[in-house]
C-alpha cells in the first residue's frame, strides 16, 4: 500500500488527532515526522458507555490503537522527560505503549534549549513569537548547526559528552552574558540524558527502514503532521511559525519515506479559524463572534491552556494548503460549532491596500495589511452532531461544505459533526484511490 500524509490546513488545532485516531484501525503504522511536544492533541474515545478524554503531545495518535505501531520519525524533536511522562499516563489508563518505535536519528530536546526557548522569548518582549516554551526552536537550530544532540547518541557515553561539552562551551555563554542566566553544567545534563538510555534502548530502531519494509508487505503508513500548513518554517507566516516542515514535503524528509511512495495528502480545515500566538490572521475576530467560536469550539490550547484567537473560515488559506500540499481530500471538521449562526461569512479573497489578492501575499507585509472580502452563507440551526451522512445534514450545512470544496479546490472527504470517534460524516474513503 502507499503512504498517506496527514497535515494541518491552517495554523493548528484543526483536529488532526481526531482525524488519525478515526483512521487507526485501517492504518497499521502512523509515524509522526515533525514537531515535538508544541503539538496538543486531544481525542475523545467513548468506552463502556462513557466519554474518555486523551490529550497527546509527542506520541503519534495512533497509539491508540492496538493494532497500529506507533512511530516517531527522524523529523521529530523528543524530549524525554515528556515521552516518559506520556508512556507512563497512557499506561496507567491501560493503554498498552509497547509496540512504539523511536528513530535513532530524531533530535533530543536537551535541558538548556527549554531554558533558552523561554528566555529568548522573554528577551523579544513584544516582538516574541509566543512559542509553547517547549524548546522546540533552539533544538531544530542545534539540527541545522550541526549541534545537536540524537537519540543514538544516548548510547555511546564518550560521543554524548563530546557534543554536549561543544553545545554547552557556546550555550553557557549565551545564557550567561546575554540572558543573565546561570550555567549549566556538562554533568547535569549528561545525568539526566543517560538517566532515560536504558529505558528507550529497545524502541530505538532504524525507522526509515522500518517503513520501507512494511511498505513492501503492503502495509498502510499514514505520516501525521503536528502543527500546520500557516506554521511552517518555509511556507507560513514566517517568522510567526514553528520551526520545522509541518506540509507534506516534510512528511519525506521526516520519515524517510521518498515522495513516489505518497499517493493520498490528506487536509484536516477547521470549518472556521484559530491561532495560538503571535503573527498575522486576517479574518480573527476580536468580537462577539470571536467569543462565540471560542466557547462553542472550546478554543482552549491543549498545550499552553492558552485562548486560541478565533475568526471565520478563510479559503484563500485552504487554496494555499491544497497547493504546498498537494491536497487530495479534506476533512472540513467543527462544523457543529457553527450552527445557530444567522449567517456565516467565508473569506474568499484579501484587499491589500485596495488590491484584491486571490492568493496568499507572497509579501509579509502585504499579508500583514490583508482585509478579508467575505461572501456571506446562509447559516442553520438544527442539531448536526447526530447526522452520519452528508445527506442528513440541513441543506444550508450542506451548501456550506460545498462552497468550501469549490473555493479550497479539493474534495470533502469526511466531516466533523463533533468530538468523539463516531461524530463524523464520511462522504469518501481516506485510504486513497
Ligand atoms: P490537533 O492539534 O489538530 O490534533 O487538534 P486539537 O486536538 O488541538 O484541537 C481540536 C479540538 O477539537 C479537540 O478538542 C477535539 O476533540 C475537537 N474536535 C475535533 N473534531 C471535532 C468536531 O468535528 N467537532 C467538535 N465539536 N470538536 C471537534
Ligand atoms: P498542533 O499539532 C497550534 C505555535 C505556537 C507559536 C508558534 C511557534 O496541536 O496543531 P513553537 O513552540 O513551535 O516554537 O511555537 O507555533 N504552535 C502551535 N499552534 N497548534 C500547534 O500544534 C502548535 N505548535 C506550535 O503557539 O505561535
Ligand atoms: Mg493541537
Amino acid at each position: 500500500m502507499p503512504a498517506i500524509v496527514l497535515v494541518g490546513a491552517q495554523w493548528g488545532d484543526e483536529g488532526k488527532g481526531k482525524a488519525t485516531d478515526l483512521m487507526g484501525s485501517d492504518v497499521d503504522y502512523v509515524v509522526k515526522f515533525n514537531g515535538g511536544n508544541n503539538a496538543g492533541h486531544t481525542i475523545v474515545i467513548e468506552k463502556d458507555g462513557k466519554r474518555e478524554k486523551y490529550a497527546l503531545h509527542l506520541l503519534p495518535s495512533g497509539i491508540l490503537t492496538p493494532t497500529c505501531t506507533p512511530v516517531i520519525g527522524n523529523g521529530v524533536v523528543v524530549d524525554l522527560a515528556v515521552l516518559f511522562e506520556e508512556l507512563d499516563g497512557l499506561e496507567a489508563r491501560g493503554v498498552d505503549t509497547s509496540r512504539l518505535l523511536v528513530s535513532a536519528n530524531a533530535h533530543i530536546i536537551a535541558p538548556y534549549n527549554r531554558v533558552l526557548d523561554k528566555v529568548t522569548e522573554r528577551f523579544l518582549g513584544s516582538r516574541k513569537i509566543g512559542t509553547t516554551g517547549r524548546g522546540i526552536g533552539p533544538t531544530y537550530a542545534d539540527k541545522m548547526a550541526r549541534n545537536g544532540i540524537r537519540v543514538q547518541d544516548l548510547f555511546d557515553e564518550k560521543i554524548l559528552r563530546q557534543k554536549v561539552e561543544a553545545a554547552l562551551a557556546y550555550k553557557n555563554q549565551i545564557l550567561a552574558k546575554i540572558y543573565n542566566r546561570r550555567a549549566v553544567e556538562v554533568d547535569e545534563v549528561m545525568d539526566e540524558l543517560l538517566g532515560y538510555a536504558e529505558r528507550l534502548r529497545p524502541m530505538v530502531a532504524d525507522t526509515s527502514l522500518v517503513l520501507e519494509q512494511a511498505l513492501n508487505e503492503g502495509k498502510t503508513v499514514l505520516l501525521e503532521a503536528g502543527q500546520a500548513t500557516l506554521l511552517d518554517v518555509d511556507h507560513g507566516t514566517y517568522p510567526f511559525v514553528t520551526s520545522s516542515n509541518a506540509t507534506a514535503g516534510g512528511a519525506c524528509t521526516g520519515s524517510g519515506i521518498p515522495p513516489t511512495r505518497v499517493n493520498t495528502v490528506i487536509a484536516i480545515l477547521k470549518a472556521y479559524s484559530t491561532r495560538v500566538g503571535e503573527g498575522p490572521f486576517p479574518t480573527e475576530l476580536e468580537d462577539a463572534n470571536g467569543e462565540f467560536l471560542r466557547k462553542t469550539g472550546a478554543e482552549f490550547g491543549t498545550t499552553t491552556g492558552r485562548p486560541r484567537r478565533c475568526g471565520w473560515v478563510d479559503t484563500v488559506v485552504g487554496r494555499y494548503a491544497t497547493r504546498i500540499n498537494g491536497v487530495t481530500d479534506f476533512v472540513v471538521t467543527k462544523l457543529d460549532v457553527l450552527t445557530g449562526l444567522e449567517t456565516i461569512p467565508v473569506c474568499i479573497a484579501y484587499d491589500v491596500d485596495g488590491v484584491r489578492h486571490d492568493e496568499m501575499p507572497v509579501n509579509q507585509t502585504d499579508f500583514h495589511h490583508a482585509k478579508p472580502i467575505y461572501e456571506e452563507l446562509p447559516g442553520w440551526w438544527e442539531d448536526i452532531s447526530t447526522c452520519r451522512s452528508f445527506e442528513e445534514l440541513p441543506a444550508n450545512a450542506q451548501a456550506y461544505v460545498l462552497r468550501l470544496e469549490e473555493l479550497i479546490g479539493a474534495r470533502v472527504s469526511a466531516i466533523g459533526v463533533g468530538p468523539g470517534r463516531d461524530e463524523i460524516i464520511s462522504r469518501h474513503s481516506l485510504l486513497g484511490a
